[in-house]
């Protein structure tokens, strides 16, 4: 069913500009176990085999409850952990593979933003030597040729990108707002000119009126320079805001993916449902109708794999196969897809995956 899907999306994609695609993607950490000799006694199945695909000016939103996946699958596109098996096509190029010499160059192209300002910043450098830190790295490693001077005005340049003064230069990050920290963030994750920017909970530390700025930023950064986005966030109207696709992710898997109004107005999968029930609706007469879906019992660890659905335990919609039977995600429109028998009378399973 992989290959139908496979086949029959790269015809269509031919048209538009794929970026990056992502085959079933798993990301396993071993469970240790013993004082001085450790042995592996068992795997954590972070990410169980997920597959979606970018294309260029997309921005794919990754949500779920804490602990589905979401930034080791995010770590594991720019090899920070390392992919226990899928592909991950960069233009067409399996990076998996790759040297760590052969990816250098699609590294500069890909870049992370990470959540804690606080923490991310080395407290002993100031911001200018933060945002050229990179600069430097890839010229060093690529022996690529930038001056000391075109180092500084690139970092004046890139300041100024993220509405930071370049007057600010040499202060040192505990002399800025969390706000302002975070702009140093995207300005060092910008400094390479990227092309793809993964945002892992990149404003989920901050207040809300702060929040608000530094996701407008991210938009008009969008604009202005045709990134494309990975933005993983726990605020859901906050996803519904920024991305323009969606992916559910839940016990390491995908369960729905779709066009970000599509998924929100039409949420298919029971465990979408419940997730974004617990969402406000700006409009008061809609709000009042709103019912909240309880999600029951806790998420189960992820220290197995599962046969059939990995919600089946929490599912109130449960059936007797989607205890032994793996649900493929099935497309039910062109732009949305999803992983649950409760839908797949509806489809044509060639499109399936
Ligand atoms: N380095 C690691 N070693 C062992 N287990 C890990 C490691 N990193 C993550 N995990 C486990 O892998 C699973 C997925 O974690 P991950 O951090 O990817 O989830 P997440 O969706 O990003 O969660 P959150 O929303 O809390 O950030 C969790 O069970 C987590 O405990
Ligand atoms: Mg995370």
């Amino acid at each position: 069913m992989n290959e139908t899907y496979t086949v029959g999306y790269m015809g269509m994609t031919q048209m538009s500009r794929k970026l990056l695609e992502v085959q079933n993607l798993s990301v396993r950490y071993p469970i240790l176990s013993g004082t001085v000799f450790k042995r592996t006694v068992g795997h954590i199945y972070a990410v169980d085999s997920i597959s979606f695909t970018l294309e260029e000016g997309d921005i794919l939103g990754l949500v779920g409850e804490s602990g589905c996946g979401k930034s080791s699958a995010a770590r594991s596109l720019v090899k920070l952990v390392p992919a226990h098996s899928g592909s991950v096509f960069w233009k067409g190029t399996d990076i998996l593979p790759l040297s760590f010499r052969e990816m250098l160059p699609i590294r500069k192209e890909i870049q992370m933003i990470f959540q804690d300002p606080y923490s991310s910043l080395d407290p002993r450098m100031t911001a200018g030597s933060i945002i050229a830190e990179p600069l430097h790295i890839y010229n060093k490693r690529a022996q690529a040729s930038m001056s000391g001077s075109e180092i500084r005005s690139r970092v004046k340049e890139l300041m100024t990108m993220v509405g930071l003064s370049p007057h600010y230069e040499n202060r040192y990050p505990h002399e800025f707002s969390g706000g302002q920290r975070q702009r140093i963030g995207i300005a060092r994750a910008l400094s390479l000119d990227p092309t793809l920017l993964v945002a892992d909970e990149a404003v989920s530390a901050l207040d809300v009126s702060i929040q608000a700025q530094i996701i407008n930023l991210l938009r008009k950064l969008q604009e202005d320079f045709k990134l494309t986005y990975i933005f993983i966030a726990h605020d859901l109207a906050v996803v519904r805001y920024i991305t323009n696709r969606v992916a559910v992710m839940y016990l390491g898997r995908i369960v729905e993916e779709g066009d970000t109004e599509e998924l929100f107005n039409n949420p298919l999968h029971p465990y979408t449902r419940a997730l974004l029930s617990s969402v406000p609706v700006p409009d008061p007469k809609l709000e009042s109708k709103r019912k909240r879906i309880p999600l029951e019992g806790e998420v189960p660890s992820p220290n197995k794999l599962h046969k059939g659905c990995v919600f089946y335990e929490r599912c109130a919609n449960r059936m007797e196969r989607c205890k032994n039977e793996k649900p493929y995600r099935a497309r039910m429109t062109d732009n949305h897809k999803v992983a649950c028998f409760l839908h797949h009378s509806r489809v044509d399973f060639s499109n399936s995956e």
